[in-house]
């Protein structure tokens, strides 16, 4: 261990490089600017993290709720260099340095690892993620072989989907998982753009059945320097990946696994990962899934002609419009409410899976709406969501 200060035993905040997806929200958010990155790992300086949380609940995995309990603080530089968090170190046993009270340091253990928001924990039935493989020092090449615009030409949102082809280099991705792309060229500082994260779009044998590529969904965003670059590259341009990243949300191999899934958006695309995945290798399972999607209008739902051919047997759809002239707005939640019976039927099921994934915005919306679900049938959505989460059978990723 890198020491610096030799002190009593002191909680550590960290972030779990397995589960982190560089999405930078964390760094965006700290308000002491204690969080830093490099090439590899984003870290905390513990010479600057003054335990405020404001970063804990932004963070879309659950990476950044993560603490030990150390005699000697871990440095950022050797932060930089993991590839998984270290083991709690035996403080109580005096294995550490610095003199404690058995029963004040596993206090302070306890404590420190119940964290603030709980930790995401992959389905257990998942198959296990590559992460890392590409960072910005050493990132891999893919050739762009399709752009196509997902909405309406009217529509206020340009989504497309793009597909990125590796060629020979290996890129093993997951459904759920996401890629880190690298704009070209460098801010008004001179410093490189930030890389941006985006959801993989298709199943993990590829956007085509056995070719080395993927899909993504991106949203062209005003001003915004990635979404611009990507939305607006043509074919044969290449562009430069980092990642795959998101060791969590990750969809169940278990063919009698249920799976809810929530969206507004482009918080679609790891759901059609999943669903390509279901359709192209388990048919028949006997699981089912079910989608809540919710866009302005038809004309702005990504997806929404392919959707239609998905059928009903394979995947139960629920849309939700908020701007149809002449109906009432309908988020998510409300079509959640609407259709209770179904999901509560869902939600009793020792199976099911939940997945959210779209604008933050919805989060609490959703919460809410399960939790008016399960107050009608007599269930308890704190004790069920915490059971959930326990069990990798609960996702969230909102932006
Ligand atoms: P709204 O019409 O109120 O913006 P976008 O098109 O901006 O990507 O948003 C996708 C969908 O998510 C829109 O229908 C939008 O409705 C809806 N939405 C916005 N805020 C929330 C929220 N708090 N909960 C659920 N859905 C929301």
């Amino acid at each position: 261990m890198d020491a610096t200060t030799a002190t009593a035993p002191r909680k550590q905040h960290l972030i779990d490089p397995e589960i982190c997806i560089r999405c930078n929200t964390c760094e965006e958010t700290c308000p002491v600017d204690a969080i830093t990155h490099d090439d590899n790992n984003y870290v905390v300086d513990p010479d600057k993290c003054n335990f405020c949380l404001d970063c804990i609940s932004p963070c879309p995995t659950g990476s950044i709720d993560n603490w030990r309990v150390v005699a000697r603080s871990y440095s950022i530089e050797e932060q930089f260099g993991w590839e998984e968090l270290p083991a709690q170190e035996d403080i109580a046993s005096g294995e550490a340095e610095g003199e404690a009270d058995d029963d004040e340091a596993a206090k302070l253990i306890a404590e420190a690892h119940a964290g603030s928001g709980g930790k995401s924990v992959a389905p257990k039935s998942a198959s296990k993620p590559t992460i890392n493989l590409y960072n910005r020092s050493r990132p891999a090449m893919a050739t762009v072989t399709g752009n196509f615009r997902l909405t309406d030409a009217n529509a206020d949102n340009d989504v497309r989907h793009i597909i990125l082809d590796f060629g020979d280099v290996s890129f093993p991705v997951l459904e759920g998982q996401s890629i880190g792309i690298i704009p070209p060229g460098a801010d008004a500082s001179g410093k490189p753009h930030v890389i941006r994260l985006y959801s993989v779009a298709s199943s993990r044998d590829g956007e085509r059945p056995k070719h080395n590529n993927l899909a993504l969904t991106v949203k062209r965003e005003p001003h915004g320097v990635c979404s611009n670059y990507l939305c607006d590259l043509r074919k044969g341009d290449t562009v430069q990946v980092t990642g795959p990243f998101g060791a969590t949300f990750l969809m169940p191999d278990d063919p009698s696994a249920n799976i809810i899934m929530i969206c507004t958006g482009t918080g679609s695309a790891p759901f059609r990962g999943f669903t390509e995945r279901r359709r192209r290798t388990m048919r028949d399972a006997p699981g089912r899934m079910m989608i809540f999607f919710g866009a302005r209008r038809p004309e702005e739902l990504p997806y929404f002609g392919p959707l239609q051919k998905v059928p009903d047997g394979l995947l139960r759809k629920h849309f939700a419009y908020s701007r149809v002239p002449g109906e009432p707005k309908t988020y998510v939640q409300d079509r959640m409410r609407a259709t209770a019976d179904e999901v509560s039927v869902f939600l009793k099921h020792e199976k099911t899976h939940i997945y959210i994934c779209g604008l933050k915005g919805m989060e609490s919306g959703v919460d809410e709406a399960l939790a008016d679900i399960c107050r009608g049938v007599g269930l308890d959505w704190t004790a069920l969501r915490s059971d959930l989460r326990a069990q990798g059978r609960y996702h969230v990723e909102t932006y």
